[in-house]
């Protein structure tokens, strides 16, 4: 068992890997058409909402299949979407402002921290995105068994945060579409749908316990 729990873990950690090596090899091979920075940023902006998706869609799923063990996977799949987020971000600071900069000869620390921070100012969806990714950190950090133990019930709360950055995640791609918002709105369904069954599990537990404390306060 735990050998075949092994071997799938390498198995989802290789496909978790396969859209990142895909656009490594995309760029070695200059297949990012026209404009590889507006590619390599839209690239990653999908694979961080998926990423997200297949996170908070693990728990429910796991609970309608009964296929308790794929909890084994979450917190991998988790770090994924954290680790697409960071290259997004970074795809942004590097490929976008450090290299305007560059071209400009007025690169150096400050000054890309006041494009950076006028951009966060100025453009609404780079502020949500800015949130969506920040949410993320304390759940990153917070992703190992120490903090899990330390942490106890309150890690639980903690990792709610996810939906927060889940909904900046799709607000975020909601504000930055010229025209066609099919996919953000396909998006915006899927996380109102897995927090929807979230809700009826909090509700149905909620009700069990207080069935179960019910004869105990009768007997009293
Ligand atoms: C939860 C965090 C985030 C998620 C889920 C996310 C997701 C996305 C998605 C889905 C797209 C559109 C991809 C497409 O059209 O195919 C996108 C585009 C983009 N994102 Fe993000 N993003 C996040 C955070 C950020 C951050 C922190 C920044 C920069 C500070 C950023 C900058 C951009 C830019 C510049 C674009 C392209 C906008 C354009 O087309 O003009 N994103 N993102």
């Amino acid at each position: 068992m735990a050998m075949r729990i092994r071997w799938s873990k390498i198995a989802v950690f290789a496909l978790c890997t396969a859209p990142f090596a895909w656009i490594v090899w995309r760029a070695f091979a200059q297949q990012l058409g026209a404009d590889p920075v507006n590619e390599i940023t839209h690239f990653t902006g999908d694979w961080t909402i998926r990423f997200l998706l297949i996170t908070l869609a693990i728990t429910p799923v796991r609970r309608l299949t009964r296929q308790y063990q794929l909890i084994q996977f979450r917190r991998m799949v988790g770090l994924f979407a954290f680790f697409y987020g960071c290259l997004h971000f970074l795809t942004w600071v590097v490929l976008d402002k450090v290299l305007a900069l560059q071209a400009l000869g007025d690169l150096h620390f400050g000054s890309l921290m006041q494009q950076m921070g006028l951009d966060i100012a100025k453009r609404r969806y780079i502020t949500v995105g800015m949130i969506g990714l920040g949410l993320m950190v304390p759940l990153a950090i917070t992703s190992t068994r120490g903090w899990i133990r330390r942490l106890g019930k309150r890690w639980q709360k903690l990792h709610r945060l996810i939906y927060f950055s889940a909904i900046a995640g799709v607000i975020h791609y909601f504000w930055l579409v010229k025209a066609d918002t099919s996919l953000p709105r396909l998006y915006a369904l899927i996380v109102a749908g897995l927090l929807g069954i979230r809700i009826v599990y909090w509700v149905q537990q909620r009700n069990r316990k207080q069935r179960a404390s019910a004869p105990a306060a009768g007997a009293a």
